[in-house]
C-alpha cells in the first residue's frame, strides 16, 4: 500500500509514519504539510518528496491511501479532497468538528466504497483486547459499571489549535474524552445512550475546557463515568480504566495512551450468599502486561488488510460518529464554554 501524508509534523512524524514503515505491506511515498519547513524536514527525514498543498501532492504522486494528521478543523475538507482523488483514508481522531460533519463524511466514503478509518488505536492494545475477551466470556459476570480516566498536562501555549474552539472543536472532552468513549464502547460492545456531565476551566484560561467529567448509561443499562483533564501533571495521572461486574473486575493501569504499556489486574470473585463480614481479600487477582507492540502499526496493518480484502468496513467509522454525538450532547449541556 502506497501512503501519502497530510499534516506531516505532529503525530504523523512521531507515530503514524514509523507505524507505516514497520508494516511490510506499506510504503511511504510523499508527505505534505502546510508549513514548508516541516514538509521539507519530514520529507528529507524519510527520503520522500514533500509538498505544501494536498491537491498538488495527490495529483503528482501515485498512492493508494492517505493518512491525515492535521488539526480537527481541517479533517472534513482534507478527507473529502483525498476521496475526490479516489483514495482510502486513515483519518486521525476525532472524525470532524461535530457529529453532523462526521456523519456526512462517513456517508460519502461509504457511497464511494473507499475505506475510512479513524485513529482510535487504543482498542488494539493487547490488554484492552484481553479486557474485552474477559467481558465476553462472562469473566466479570453481569457488568454493572465502567470507568475511564485519561489526563495530560496541557498548559496555555500561544497559537495552539487545541485551545481554540473553532480549530479543535472543544477541549479535554474532544481530545481525550473521545478516546475513552470509543474504548469503553469497544470493551462493552454496546453504545452509550445517555450522558450527564460537566465541563470546566479550573486551572487554565484558554477558550476550551481544561477538564470534563460525565456519567453515562449504556443501551443495556451499564452505568459508568469518564474523567478527562488537561490540568493534572503527567506524573500524577493514574489514567485508569475499570470494569466491574457481578463476578469480578478488570482494572487497567497505564494502558490509556500511545504505547502498549501498563498492567491489567483481573479479579474473579463470584459470591453466592450475602456475607456480613464483607471479606475483600478472599480472591487472588491475576495480572497481565502490555506487550509493547506498536499500536499505530497494528492499526495501519488492519486498515491495509481491510482495503486489500476489497470489503470496506465502516463499523468503527460509524461508531466514531456516535462518539461525536455523545460529545455534542455534553457540549450542549455545558453551552457556556
Ligand atoms: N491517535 C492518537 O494517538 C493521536 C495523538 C495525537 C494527536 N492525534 C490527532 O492527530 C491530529 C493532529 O494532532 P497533532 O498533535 O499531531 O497536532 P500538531 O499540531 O502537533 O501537528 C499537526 C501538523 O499538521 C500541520 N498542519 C496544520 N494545518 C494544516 C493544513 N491545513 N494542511 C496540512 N498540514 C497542516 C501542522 O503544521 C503540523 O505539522 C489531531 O486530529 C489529533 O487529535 C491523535
Amino acid at each position: 500500500m502506497k501512503w501519502c501524508i497530510i499534516g506531516a509534523g505532529g503525530i504523523a512524524d512521531r507515530r503514524a509514519i514509523p507505524g507505516i514503515l514497520k508494516d511490510d505491506g506499506s510504503r511511504l511515498v510523499a508527505v505534505m504539510d502546510r508549513i514548508v519547513e516541516t514538509a521539507e524536514t519530514v520529507g528529507r527525514k524519510y527520503g520522500v518528496p514533500y509538498f505544501t498543498d494536498e491537491a498538488d501532492m495527490l495529483s503528482s504522486v501515485d498512492c493508494d491511501a492517505v493518512y491525515i494528521g492535521t488539526p480537527v478543523f481541517c479533517h472534513y475538507e482534507q478527507a473529502m479532497t483525498a476521496l475526490r482523488f479516489g483514495k482510502h483514508v486513515f483519518l486521525e481522531k476525532p472524525v470532524a468538528m461535530n457529529a453532523e460533519q462526521s456523519d456526512l463524511l462517513v456517508r460519502e466514503f461509504e457511497k464511494a466504497g473507499k475505506q475510512l478509518t479513524i485513529g482510535y488505536m487504543m482498542k488494539y492494545h493487547n490488554l484492552h483486547e484481553k479486557a474485552k475477551e474477559l467481558v465476553q466470556m462472562g469473566g466479570l459476570g453481569k457488568v454493572c459499571e465502567a470507568r475511564a480516566q485519561f489526563t495530560c498536562w496541557y498548559p496555555e501555549i500561544a497559537g495552539a489549535w487545541r485551545q481554540k474552539k473553532a480549530l479543535g472543536g472543544g477541549g479535554a472532552l474532544m481530545d481525550l474524552g473521545v478516546h475513552c468513549i470509543e474504548l469503553l464502547e469497544f470493551l462493552l460492545d454496546e453504545e452509550i445512550q445517555e450522558v450527564k456531565g460537566f465541563c470546566a476551566n479550573r486551572t487554565f484560561s484558554y477558550e476550551v475546557e481544561d477538564g470534563a467529567v460525565f456519567a453515562f448509561r449504556t443501551e443495556s443499562g451499564i452505568l459508568g463515568h469518564v474523567d478527562v483533564h488537561f490540568n493534572v501533571p503527567d506524573a500524577a495521572s493514574e489514567s485508569k480504566l475499570e470494569l466491574y461486574g457481578s463476578s469480578g473486575c478488570v482494572i487497567c493501569k497505564g494502558t490509556l495512551g500511545q504505547e502498549e504499556t501498563g498492567v491489567l489486574t483481573y479479579l474473579y470473585a463470584p459470591q453466592g450468599e450475602y456475607s456480613a463480614q464483607q471479606n475483600r481479600t478472599a480472591a487472588k487477582p491475576r495480572e497481565y502486561y502490555g506487550e509493547n507492540v506498536d499500536l499505530y502499526c497494528k492499526q495501519i496493518q488492519r486498515f491495509r488488510e481491510t482495503v486489500e480484502s476489497g470489503a470496506p468496513d465502516y463499523f468503527y467509522a460509524k461508531r466514531a460518529v456516535q462518539v461525536q454525538k455523545v460529545v455534542d450532547e455534553l457540549y450542549k449541556q455545558n453551552e457556556k464554554i
